[in-house]
């Protein structure tokens, strides 16, 4: 699995099928109009074309073309292969022979990826090598990739295992963003669903923030024929193609709160109806939801249903913010682990082996708001940065976008061109700055003593920045250096 969304524009559950060997999640439409409302309000990685679809394919690329940079692939049969070189001019990207062309599928699912540098990372993504079992939380790596040794993680693992052991559903995982709720969802059903035993299973995602609530709902029930303008056949939803496996609901809150009166009903009474249907279908798959809002709060803000709620947190599963103190000593585990793990540089794979303690020290340091994710990127980008065979302080960029008087403007976002002590010196003026200069507070950011914080304060000659002095200030001189205004000291150039 590499692709993070594919649009189908395909009447057949076959194909539904076919992409999601390759992709997270998968859309389907049955119109031009409904594939292009998707691909627009999805942002695909892959548009894929059931040749057989609609004699207006022509049009269809043409029109893609203007809303999405998305690689459009065909599926046709061995008899449209001479259509291919025409197909390629109309802006087509490939071509599969039929549907049950899986291996072109995935070898064009590699191609996208490594030109889109778009990758389902960590354990479920490419993993260059084999990762040691030390790494994660538990002694069984295979099925649960959940790194960590902290007692908040080993916690939320211990909650995961009961609620996969048990017949429990709907599960409900919060979290901040990043902390791995998609991650605990899929070891549910792998755990549920043991690849050994019962490879067939669906584990179908949907993120419940990216489309809109008409294309919500009925990607999520599907719809029969004549349910509205454009539905000329009936559509299979997520809920019944997720068979006896599961639906993970991403950012559950996001739900219009009509569509939640549906959801509810699904919940209670295990049964649903396609839009605009009346058979009653009935549901088995095991429904996860996650949530990085406080759903209480979205109670009070009469945004989320109550009775909803309570429906679904019979047992939720928790996940602890890595910046919290309860996950720091996850913090340098994660950190070798994604160095270890990260097929970001190929040529380095395996040469990087550590980090030093300047850089752990760095990474501890720091709030995480964007929770293991964040601290992933952080990684692949020192990464990319380390010359040596250790990641070093001067590597690790917490926020590449955020101006630096130091950095090279002309590399844009590429190699910084400063040197460790002009970085300290940037880092105490800052935390000086955030502080009022404040230096007790300043020291504590900074995880040094407040007797450190005057010596380096001294040593890089910081002063306070009034609206008329220069940050840097020249070493004292006795006498106006040339040019400067009514013997004014000229800011030293770094
Ligand atoms: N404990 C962990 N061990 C290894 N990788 C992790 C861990 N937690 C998160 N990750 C990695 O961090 C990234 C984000 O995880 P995931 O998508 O599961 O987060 P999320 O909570 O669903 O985020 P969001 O709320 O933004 O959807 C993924 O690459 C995932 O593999
Ligand atoms: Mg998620």
């Amino acid at each position: 699995m590499s692709l993070r969304r594919t649009v189908a524009l395909s009447r057949q559950a076959e194909i539904h099928e076919l992409a999601r060997q390759v992709s997270r999640e998968v859309f389907t439409a049955d119109t031009i109009a409904e594939a292009s409302d998707l691909i627009e309000a999805s942002n695909p990685d892959l548009i894929l074309l059931d040749r057989r679809f609609s004699p207006h394919i022509e049009q269809f690329l043409l029109a893609a073309d203007k809303i999405s940079d998305a690689p459009i692939v065909v599926i046709g049969s061995d008899e449209d292969a001479g259509e291919i070189a025409f197909l390629e001019k109309m802006g087509a990207y490939d071509y599969l022979r039929g549907k049950n062309d899986l291996s072109r599928l995935k070898e064009i699912a590699e191609r996208i990826e490594k030109q889109s540098n778009v990758r389902a990372s960590g354990p479920w993504g490419n993993t260059p090598q084999k990762t040691p079992d030390y790494f994660f939380a538990e002694d069984f790596a295979a099925q649960v990739s959940l790194v960590g040794h902290s007692d908040a993680i080993k916690h939320t693992l211990k909650m995961t295992r009961l609620v996969a052991a048990s017949r429990c559903n709907p599960v409900l995982i919060v979290g901040e963003t990043g902390t791995g709720k998609e991650l605990a969802a899929r070891a549910i059903h792998l755990l549920r669903h043991p690849p050994a035993q019962d490879s067939k299973e669906p584990f179908v995602a949907v993120n419940c923030a990216a489309l809109t609530a008409n294309l919500l709902e009925s990607e999520l029930f599907g719809h029969v024929r004549g349910a509205f303008t454009g539905a000329d056949r009936d559509k299979t939803g997520l809920l019944e193609l997720a068979a006896n496996g599961t639906l993970f609901l991403d950012e559950i809150s996001e739900i219009p709160i009509d569509l939640q009166a549906k959801l509810l009903r699904v919940l209670q009474e295990q049964t649903f109806r396609k839009v605009g249907g009346i058979k009653d279908i009935q549901s088995n798959a095991t429904i996860i939801a996650s949530s990085n809002r406080n759903l209480k709060k979205e109670i009070d803000a009469h945004r989320f249903r109550q009775d909803l709620y309570y429906r679904l947190n019979i047992s939720p599963i928790t996940i602890a913010p890595l910046g919290s103190p309860r996950r720091k000593q996850d913090i340098p585990l994660l950190a070798e682990y994604f160095l270890k793990t990260s097929a970001i540089c190929p040529e380095k794979s395996g040469k990087i082996a550590s980090l030093t303690k300047l850089a752990l020290e760095e990474l501890e340091k720091y709030h995480w708001p964007g929770n293991v994710r964040e601290l992933r990127n952080v990684i692949e980008r020192a990464i990319l940065y380390e010359t040596t065979d250790k990641i070093g302080v001067n590597s690790i960029v917490i926020d590449p976008t955020e101006p630096c008087e130091f950095c090279d403007g002309s590399t844009a976002g590429g190699i910084r061109n400063y040197s460790l002590a002009k970085a300290e010196r940037e880092l105490i003026s800052r935390a000086l700055q955030e502080t009022g200069w404040q230096k007790t507070r300043a020291a504590a950011l900074l995880g040094i003593t407040r007797a450190t914080l005057y010596a380096k304060v001294k040593q890089y000659n910081i002063v306070e920045k009034t609206p008329h002095a220069p940050e840097h200030p020249a070493p004292q001189a006795s006498s106006p250096a040339p040019g400067a205004p009514n013997g004014q000291p000229v800011a030293a150039a770094y």
